[in-house]
């Protein structure tokens, strides 16, 4: 098995035949792929958005914050300085942003993306997109989000994690597998995990945050989930082989017709069915280039 990264020095010829095909418009099954490592998992998130971007450089993609992130922009950014990989084309569209925190804010998801990615690509600034969780009408801003996805034409390809309480973006628990674009009360299991970030103190994390819906995440073309490390084989397994509920955002993927879980193996230790999804996807033609 070959983690191959585009080497230095191809043309973008040559880097096109990484290019893992057209999404194709079937309705399909989660598919579930299972690496070895975090960053393998990594690592192959991040080939499928550098395959799209070479493949449609004005791609829209919808992207996730929070710590299984980090290692795919990192590889994004690396792609951009050793390899060319532009991103001057592309458009970005963030899942959610916290209310009451200015873009400048070191908590802010703002923040977050400028740190670990925007600042350290050729990404044009008008083409980021996340809510403001500043504005004074919230709901027109909501408004406002699900309209510009909508001029942009929808978005191609969406990045998740997933929250220890299966939510997708901040879609806690209960959220309408219709939702769209809304500020929401973040759950005290939410608040617990992410004061993390800021310095532990959960005083700090803001109660509220405007989030895509469910309903906006479900009409993304293409959806690819990352979850790394044994705290999220609970909920992995929850959302992925159990019943489609509003009680856990991340199982209405099972109603999207091209959604992709790759999870390493500690987060994958609760699927019952590991060894199927490891046929599958030794047996699908389209994951040849990335085994
Ligand atoms: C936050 C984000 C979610 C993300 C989750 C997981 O709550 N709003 O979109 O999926 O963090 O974060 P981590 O990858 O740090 O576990």
């Amino acid at each position: 098995m070959s983690n191959r990264w585009i080497p230095a020095g191809r043309s973008s010829n040559d880097r096109r035949r990484f290019y893992w095909g057209e999404p194709k418009p079937r309705a399909d099954s989660v598919e579930v792929i299972i690496r070895p490592t975090r960053h393998d998992a990594a690592f192959l998130i991040a080939q499928l958005v550098e395959a799209q971007i070479i493949a449609h450089p004005d791609v829209v993609l919808g992207l996730a914050t929070g710590e299984s992130m980090e290692p795919v922009y990192k590889l994004l950014c690396d792609a951009h300085r050793n390899y060319g990989l532009s991103f001057s084309g592309v458009r970005t569209f963030n899942l959610d942003e916290y209310v009451g925190l200015a873009a400048d804010d070191p908590g802010s998801y703002r923040s977050y993306m400028e740190a670990h990615l925007f600042s350290q690509i050729d990404i044009e600034a008008n083409n980021t997109h996340l809510p403001n969780g500043m504005a004074a009408d919230l709901e027109a801003e909501c408004d406002n989000y699900e309209r510009s996805i909508a001029e942009s034409g929808g978005i191609d390809l969406q990045l998740l994690g997933i929250g220890r309480v299966g939510h997708i973006g901040f879609n806690e628990p209960l959220s309408a597998l219709r939702s769209r674009t809304r500020a929401k009360a973040l759950s005290p299991a939410t608040i617990e995990q992410n004061a993390a970030h800021f310095g532990g103190d959960h005083s700090k994390v803001p109660h509220r945050a405007i989030t895509m819906g469910v309903g906006t995440i479900l009409d993304s073309r293409r959806c690819l989930l990352l979850a790394t490390g044994a705290e999220k084989a609970d909920i992995i397994a929850k959302a992925v082989e159990g019943p489609v509920t509003s009680m856990i955002s991340a199982s209405a993927l099972q109603l999207h017709p091209r959604c992709t879980v790759v999870v390493d193996e500690d987060a994958a230790a609760k699927l019952s069915q590991q060894e199927y999804y490891r046929w599958i996807f030794e047996n699908e033609p389209e994951w040849k280039p990335f085994q």
